[in-house]
């Protein structure tokens, strides 16, 4: 066994996280001290309708494992109605990249107001144990990309 099967796994986890909601409650899961790993990228967009479909397959592309989508709560939206639209874009998408390979929990939409830092912090610890689960994406890869 080589030594860097040894190693343990290191997912590269995206998470596009809207503004008014979701950016807040990382904010709050930071500043209580609630941990979640460091794997965790997160892009801040003004809404999550703001996340193009080319958004989550260039996040692929470029090597991530895992993308999360985390926006404000149904009803909520700073921009009224904004998640709707994204929840509806990602099923699609979601479905979509299933029926290429890239498995259903390797994407994840989650509403997480700002005062949920410790639903933030939960969801990232669950979603970063599942990719680990899962391994590696191989999917989609650019292999240009790989560093
Ligand atoms: Fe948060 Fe639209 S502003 S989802």
């Amino acid at each position: 066994m080589s030594i860097e099967a040894k190693e343990e796994f290191r997912p590269k986890i995206v998470a596009f996280c809207c503004n008014w909601c979701s950016y807040a409650g990382a904010d709050l899961a930071g500043s209580s001290r609630l941990a979640y790993p460091a794997d965790v990228k997160i892009i801040r967009v003004p809404c999550s309708c703001r996340v193009n479909p080319m958004f989550i397959l260039r996040a692929f592309e470029r090597g991530a494992d895992g993308v999360i989508l985390c926006g404000c709560h149904p009803g909520d939206c700073h921009y009224t109605s904004g998640n709707y639209y994204a929840r509806r874009r990602m099923t699609l998408l979601f479905s979509m990249l299933d029926f290429i390979g890239v498995e259903n929990g390797r994407t994840r939409v989650e509403w997480v107001s700002a005062a949920e830092g410790v639903k933030f912090s939960t969801t990232m610890r669950e979603f970063v144990d599942k990719i680990r689960s899962l391994g590696k994406n191989v999917r989609l890869e650019d292999l240009r990309c790989r560093n």
